[in-house]
């Protein structure tokens, strides 16, 4: 896979990324049946680390709550390593063929994690991204935002949800990558769009949608 094959992208890219707790997965299943008429071509959802056989290996590596050991170099490009299997499997034939791809978590989830949260070099972690993903961008990331210890209250109260290695961090943690999303969003204003999740599940669904169709409409005029 070359440079030309991942700008032949056809399809329309949008991330969703945000600190645990803030509700990813739920406001993405209400999306979809909205989108589904929105975007007749159709829709992809999927999520890092794992989407694929591979990636979700490595996933399992990643979180193991046993795995206390792990280097925080190790896990970065172990995320890395994943995104990029995840990308070449899943991501790109999809938007070749047109499709909407929404993934849970991409690259500014290891700026924020590994670079604010762990403090490993933001430029090296960019680097290896661009590397990794020969340097394609969504066309739209979500930002859900939340107060850090609103997000940690949800995740303690949602006894469904696995919990991982990442969940098991302190709060500082937690805060340190909730403001290198806010970092992010403000170098990149045209590509990340803030939601505040902390609004009840119809105003996040709603202002998630509204975003979604507003860059759809600017791609088509
Ligand atoms: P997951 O169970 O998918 O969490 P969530 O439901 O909150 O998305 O676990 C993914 C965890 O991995 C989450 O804590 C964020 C973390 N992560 C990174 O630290 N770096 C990354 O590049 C990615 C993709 C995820």
């Amino acid at each position: 896979m070359n440079k030309n094959e991942t700008q032949q992208k056809q399809g329309i890219f949008i991330s969703i990324e945000g600190p645990d707790g803030a509700g990813k997965t739920t406001v993405l299943e209400r999306l979809l049946p909205r989108l589904e008429e929105l975007y007749p071509a159709g829709l992809v959802t999927t999520r890092e680390p794992g989407g694929v056989a591979i990636a979700e290996k490595i996933r399992e590596v990643i979180l193991d709550v046993n795995h206390t050991a792990m280097d925080s170099k190790t896990e970065l490009l172990l995320y890395i390593a994943a995104r990029r299997q995840h990308l070449v499997e899943r991501v790109l034939p999809n938007l070749q063929a047109g499709k909407m791809v929404l993934v849970d978590r991409f690259i500014d989830s290891s700026v924020a994690y590994q670079g604010a949260g762990r403090g490993l070099s933001i430029d090296h972690i960019k680097w290896l991204n661009s590397y990794a993903t020969d340097g394609l961008e969504p066309d739209l990331t979500l930002l859900l935002d939340i107060e850090s210890e609103e997000g940690l209250r949800r995740i303690e109260a949602n006894k469904d949800r696995e919990v991982n290695r990442l969940d098991l961090e302190k709060i500082d943690m937690h805060q340190r990558v909730r403001q290198g999303y806010l970092e992010l969003a403000e170098e990149n204003p045209d590509r990340i769009k803030i939601v505040d999740a902390s609004q009840d599940l119809e105003a996040v669904v709603e202002d998630a949608f509204n975003l979604i169709k507003a860059v759809l409409e600017e791609k088509e005029s």
